[in-house]
């Protein structure tokens, strides 16, 4: 079995172990599976363009994990209808583009929403005081020489 990165890791163990899970941006998808080997719950992994191509190939090469990973195709939290997921995770994207996604992400309704930057940790900080949720879980872990910061929110009540 293929060991996830550290930072992936760190993604994982803040993410719930029941539930439907989205992964917004799942690049190769080494998340989901990872998820989908971990817990056996539905991952719903979304990519955008030529990547979604390649995201579909990568899931197709592990097929114990079919039955728990659906594919979409789209941009940001398009693909992810309210109500319709336990978990939202964004990672692997810049902390502007994060943060640029957090409110949709309320939107739909999870939860939890779980959030690690590769960069600019500090426009996730800003957007999260701007939104009504908390920080349910916070985590920085250092992967080849670099440090990533994982934050578990929950939506506040109005
Ligand atoms: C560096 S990869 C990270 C993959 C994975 N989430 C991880 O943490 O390893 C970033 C991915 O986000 C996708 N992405 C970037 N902007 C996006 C958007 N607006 N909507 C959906 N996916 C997006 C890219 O296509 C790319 O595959």
């Amino acid at each position: 079995m293929v060991l996830l990165p550290l930072r992936l890791q760190q993604v994982l163990a803040a993410t719930q172990s029941h539930g439907t899970v989205a992964d917004i941006g799942a690049g190769d998808g080494q998340l989901a599976i990872g998820r989908a080997r971990r817990d056996g719950d539905l991952v719903i992994a979304t990519e955008i363009g030529g990547s979604y191509t390649r995201l579909v190939a990568a899931v197709s090469a592990v097929p114990e994990v079919h039955e728990w990973i659906e594919t979409r195709n789209g941009q940001s939290l398009d693909p992810i209808m309210r109500g319709e997921v336990t978990t939202i995770v964004i990672a692997g994207m810049g902390g502007h583009r994060i943060a640029g996604m957090l409110p949709d992400a309320l939107a739909r309704q999870p939860t939890s929403i779980v959030l690690q930057p590769m960069q600019h940790a500090e426009a996730v900080e800003l957007a999260i005081a701007e939104q009504q949720c908390e920080v349910d879980a916070y985590d920085v872990c250092r992967d080849r020489g670099r440090s990533y910061t994982v934050w578990r929110l929950v939506r506040r009540e109005a």
